[in-house]
């Protein structure tokens, strides 16, 4: 696998944010690489023997904890689960002393999903020998899923003799709540693409284009109604109405919501005829995508999901190596 000991700034994975485009290109370039190990009939490598990678959940996941627990264990690495209800939090411990905690039994790597935004930044600051990866925090970020997205959407344009950059990805629905957003529009403005949110104002604030956020970064427009949105488009990517996190009504209702910005086949079919769908689940099913289009042939939905393993197996290797070299050159000093 490719050597990191120049490349990555970072010992820890807490956003997309803040990463440099070689360092995106070297995590996709080793998902890559690292997807041929899962099609063997012995799906195991001993990249990570001896290593140990702790997935602390505070918040529900399908997809991303048991994508990360097989990486783990396809490398050869021991994991250990850690849910919510299972943990010291649920009696009151704070995040930081069971971060604390865990620390002291040794682990290399610490997974971290949070409902507050910042936590898996709050650990990297206090930890001082494990590495952090932010498996989703808050409505901040959720840096492997952009990174299995784009390796999604590399694959689907590398059929059609294209590069992923300068293409045009509309990201519909609700952005306001959305890691999955925010990581993806660092990820692609890195990228040179341009990129469109689609939403009413209500799910896809104005100031996401003011100085302070994403605006003069790289091409960013918003769009008030889908079919301008999408149009031309050569990926689209549905968000997930995060109903748990929107505590005020920010649509009228679900099925208004739906008429107007629910992605469908007829309005892909209209204005973005060559486009690919993406969703990083789980999906609300006839409320901000169709059946229709979720499981048709413009679909990645599955794709994504499978290569979120070879993801977070390259995220897990790079990261651990990195560490291995950093602790190298501390001892040298
Ligand atoms: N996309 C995603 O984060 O899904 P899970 O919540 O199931 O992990």
């Amino acid at each position: 696998m490719t050597d990191t000991d120049c490349i990555l700034a970072s010992r820890h994975l807490l956003g997309i944010e803040g990463l440099t485009r070689e360092e995106l290109l070297l995590f996709l370039d080793n998902a890559d690489n690292f997807s041929e190990v899962m099609t063997r009939e012995i799906k195991k490598v001993p990249a990570l023997r001896g290593k140990t990678v702790i997935n602390l959940f505070l918040e529900p996941s399908t997809r991303t904890r048991s994508s990360f627990e097989i990486a783990a264990k396809i490398l050869s690495a021991d994991t250990i689960n850690i849910s919510g209800s299972e943990s010291s939090t649920s009696k009151g411990e704070t995040l930081l002393d069971t971060a604390h905690t865990l620390e002291a039994m040794n682990p290399d790597l610490l997974i971290i999903r949070h409902k507050e935004s910042g936590a898996p930044h709050l650990l990297a600051k206090h930890l001082k020998r494990t590495v952090v990866v932010n498996a989703g925090d808050g409505t901040h970020e959720h840096p492997t899923q952009a990174l299995l997205d784009c390796m999604t959407i590399r694959q689907h344009l590398r059929i059609k003799g294209r590069g992923l950059s300068g293409i045009k990805v509309a990201i519909v629905g609700d952005v306001r709540h959305s890691r999955v957003a925010r990581s993806n529009l660092y990820a692609h403005l890195l990228l040179g693409n341009e990129v469109t949110l689609v939403g009413p104002e209500t799910l896809v604030p104005q100031d996401f284009l003011g100085p302070k956020a994403f605006g003069g970064k790289g091409k960013i427009s918003i769009a008030r109604n889908l079919q301008d949105g999408v149009k031309g488009a050569d990926v689209v990517i549905c968000l997930r109405m995060q109903l748990e996190r929107q505590a005020g009504n920010y649509v009228p209702n679900l099925e208004e919501y739906s008429r107007e910005f629910g992605v469908s086949e007829r309005v892909l079919k209209a204005h973005a005829p060559d486009s690919v769908v993406l969703h990083p689940g789980p999906a609300n099913r006839g409320i901000e995508v169709s059946s229709e289009v979720l499981d048709g042939p413009r679909s990645l939905f599955r794709m994504q999901v499978h290569n979120g393993v070879a993801t977070r197996m390259a995220v897990l290797f790079l990261l651990a190596t990195h560490k291995d070299s950093t602790h190298k050159e501390l001892a040298a000093a």
